[in-house]
């Protein structure tokens, strides 16, 4: 059974003129509600939901409990954290493997752990905190050396695809992306340009190097991260790929994107946002919320080429690197 604390009395209390609460609730109740209410705050539009991190969350669980009304500490039975690993029905899923929010151990002032250790001396312990998360990635978790391997023949692959006959016939390079295997974040752009096509690596152009100091801002080297776009052949002239084509690379960057499983995705431009969220909205309607891709939090902002050509939208998409940055606990003024 889960430990439960008592709730204050409520007005319904107050009204019945009741002294003594007639409801408590149980740590991974409180953690579940906040969870749901942050997600479903996002899911109205509300911009800046902070989202619980597991070291702060049980550093103000400890908080919580060591002020709770001990009388009822006392009388609480163990905690467990049966509760915090059951899957909520309101989709929420557990911390855990295949989650982003990795369960760690709650770094109390005594060292505790997750379980019921503080029990005995009358106080409740925190339980693992039960954070909003999206869908495990598919397949397996591989190790570095398995993601090197497993991308350098997707990488073959990829250069020898057909799927699109008119930007196979126009390609110099195929460009499937670089950086790290393991990234915490990955930059998802649009297509190759000109530069791209000569180079075989992403984003090496103009709007390459300003994506270069959008990633040094984030406190980022470029090798830090992983920079990956949609299309992996460039369209003529620059245009944007057609739905076909982004229905036909889809296979790809899935893939991709299930060997990398970064914490981050930063979608740069519509056509990526659009692809990966399934999504017909905007960029100035999907920006400034946090959105789920499997395990990874998807932030959505401007296209680097749109921002040389309105260098006014900078700001926004500062402010959109600067909400991933806070949700991950990031400081860009601490290097
Ligand atoms: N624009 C993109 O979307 N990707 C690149 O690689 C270069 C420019």
């Amino acid at each position: 059974m889960p430990s439960r604390t008592r709730l204050p009395p409520s007005p319904e209390d107050h009204r019945m003129n009741r002294s003594e609460p007639t409801r408590s609730i149980s740590a991974s109740e409180v953690t579940r509600a906040a969870a749901a209410l942050a997600e479903h705050l996002e899911r109205s539009g509300v911009r800046w939901v902070p989202h619980p991190r597991p070291d702060a969350v049980g550093r103000i669980v400890e908080t919580w409990w060591g002020t709770a009304d001990e009388s009822a500490a006392a009388n609480a039975e163990p905690a467990t954290t049966e509760r915090a690993s059951s899957r909520g029905g309101s989709g929420q899923r557990p911390s855990g493997r295949g989650g982003s929010e990795k369960p760690e151990p709650q770094k109390g002032a005594s060292g505790k752990g997750a379980s019921n250790a503080g029990a005995s001396s009358g106080r409740l312990a925190p339980v693992a905190p039960v954070l909003v998360s999206g869908e495990p990635y598919p397949g397996e978790d591989l190790e570095p050396a398995e993601r090197r391997s497993v991308l350098a023949s997707m990488s073959e692959e990829v250069a020898g695809c057909t799927r699109c006959p008119a930007l196979v016939a126009c390609r110099k390079r195929t460009v499937f992306g670089e950086g790290s295997e393991t990234p915490r974040v990955v930059f998802f752009g649009e297509g190759p340009g000109a530069e791209e096509d000569r180079s075989g690596r992403p984003f090496v152009g103009k709007a390459g190097q300003l994506l270069t100091k959008m990633i040094e801002a984030c406190t980022f080297r470029r090798e830090d991260v992983y920079i990956m776009n949609t299309v992996k052949c460039r369209p003529p002239a620059n245009r944007n790929p057609e739905p076909q084509e982004v229905a036909n690379c889809r296979d790809y960057f899935e893939r991709q994107l299930a060997v990398l499983r970064p914490e981050y995705i930063v979608c740069l431009g519509a056509v990526s946002a659009q692809a990966l969220l399934q999504s017909k909205l905007s960029v100035g309607r999907l920006r400034g919320n946090l959105h789920r891709y499997f395990d990874s939090k998807v932030i959505v902002t401007y296209h680097p080429a749109y921002l040389l050509r309105t260098p006014a939208a900078k700001k926004a998409a500062w402010e959109d690197l600067q909400m991933m940055l806070r949700d991950a606990g990031i400081d860009p003024t601490c290097r």
